[in-house]
């Protein structure tokens, strides 16, 4: 058995599964049952000045058979009492001292608001705080939540105001509605965090019912943009991940959230420099039970790669993103059909076609028509492996390009 127990900025907890803030979290018995189904922490949905949710708040995106592979939602944060919540908290804690127990923050832009929540909610003996500068819809339009995260001055202001009283951890959530993540990430170092999490949700419209004509998700005829999550934002939250892991000036811990169903998606995102990993969708989709196999799963993987400790994986992935710039041009590789794989679907062909670089012909053998990839046309794009529906049945093979490597800013002179 590998240690899968993490130190995450100074807050412990037995493995790196936490629950993020938002629904599942929404009051002690929900995180008491998670704990017990072998979550290693939560982070409480978020504490605020109470507010009044609409209903509907949910839409989802399905794709095929699947369900929701995206989810929008335009639910605020908690609407239950402070003091309901902070007694909860206090009493979770109690029971699950060895869990981490983490209290999701969000109130007005004043001084005084931020500091007095911060000084009561650390009463309760919570392991962390977690500032909700992401929440991209209702709570912004009242100058909280993504308002904060998207100007970096407020959210090292902010960040600085809780830190001058919190005696425990300060991660900030940060909101994926930027176009470019390190500056925020930066201030909020700035300001003093121990460490960030990101993603919050993404602005989205999920769809329109065309019968009624009235966008999801529909609100007595009236729609509003929502925050979208989900196993669809996982590559966005990858990106912003690793953009901020390998940024040479940022160096507190980042827990990663956005699209993570599997233990699969966990070391994804702690190979590119997560030192944890919270969910919220995939929990909303299938219950706190997936944290059965997510435990087992990353068991067997540390086992097998050798690794004693979660910890050893992270970051492991850092050094292996790079600019566009630096990729070497002279590396290539081509399609290649297995016939004894391919179920002559002809999507390859197709694809390739119409949507790459007309590379492939057709060869007959026994009376059956097989792709076959001409090389010299092939240009290594991938489109054919990845639109063919049997494993195996197409490879990419790497082939002599006769050259050294050289990058573009190689060649530019540039370096
Ligand atoms: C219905 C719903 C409510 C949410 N409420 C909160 C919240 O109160 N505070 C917060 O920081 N994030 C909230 N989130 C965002 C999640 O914590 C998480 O950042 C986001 O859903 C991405 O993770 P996922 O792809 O695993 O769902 C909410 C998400 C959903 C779907
Ligand atoms: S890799 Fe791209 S160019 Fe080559 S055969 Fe496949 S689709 Fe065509
Ligand atoms: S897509 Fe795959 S299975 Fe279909 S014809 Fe091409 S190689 Fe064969």
């Amino acid at each position: 058995m590998a240690d899968l127990s993490i130190n995450f900025a100074g807050i412990k907890s037995p493995n790196p599964f936490w629950l993020a803030s938002a629904p599942p979290t929404n009051m002690g018995s929900m995180v008491e049952r998670a704990f017990d189904a072998g979550w290693g922490g939560a982070v409480w949905k978020t504490l605020g000045e109470p507010i009044t949710n609409v209903s509907s708040r949910l839409a989802g995106l399905d794709s095929g058979t699947n369900r929701l592979i995206g989810l929008n939602n335009i639910e605020l944060i908690t609407d239950r009492s402070l003091d309901v919540n902070l007694k909860e908290i206090a009493a979770c804690k109690k029971k699950y001292p060895n869990h981490a127990v983490i209290a999701s923050l969000m109130v007005e832009s004043k001084k005084e608001a931020w500091q007095e929540i911060t000084k009561k909610t650390q009463d309760t003996g919570c392991d962390g705080f977690e500032l909700n500068f992401g929440c991209p819809h209702g709570m912004s339009e009242r100058g909280m939540g993504a308002a904060m995260g998207q100007v970096p001055e407020y959210t090292c202001m902010v960040t600085e105001w809780v830190k001058e009283v919190s005696n425990i951890p300060v991660i900030v959530k940060l909101t994926p509605n930027v176009t470019h993540i390190v500056p925020p990430g930066h201030a909020a170092q700035r300001g003093g965090a121990d460490a960030v999490s990101l993603i919050n949700t993404i602005n989205s419209v999920i769809g329109v019912d065309i019968d009624t004509m009235i966008p999801y998700p529909n609100v007595n005829g009236m729609a509003a943009h929502g925050g979208y999550c989900g196993t669809a934002v996982k590559p966005i939250a990858l990106n912003m991940v690793s953009e901020l892991a390998r940024d040479e000036e940022f160096n507190i811990p980042i827990s990663g959230i956005g699209g993570i169903n599997t233990w699969r998606d966990a070391v994804e995102f702690m190979l590119l420099g997560a030192g944890n990993v919270q969910v919220c969708t995939a929990v909303m989709h299938y219950g706190y039970r997936i944290v059965e196999d997510m435990i087992d799963g990353l068991n067997n993987y540390l086992v097998d790669k050798g690794f004693a400790s979660v910890n050893d994986i992270v970051g492991k992935s850092v050094g292996r993103m790079t600019d566009w710039g630096n990729l070497d041009l002279n590396y290539d590789v081509k399609a290649r059909v297995n016939k004894e794989k391919c179920i002559q679907c002809n999507l390859c062909y197709v694809a390739c076609e119409d949507g790459a670089h007309q590379s492939f012909v057709f060869e007959e053998v026994d009376g059956k028509k097989y792709p076959l990839v001409i090389e010299k046309e092939c240009v290594g794009c991938n489109l054919c492996y990845l639109v063919c529906p049997s494993p195996g049945a197409i490879e990419m093979v790497r082939v002599d390009a006769g050259g050294p490597t050289q990058s573009w800013r190689e060649r530019m002179g540039e370096h």
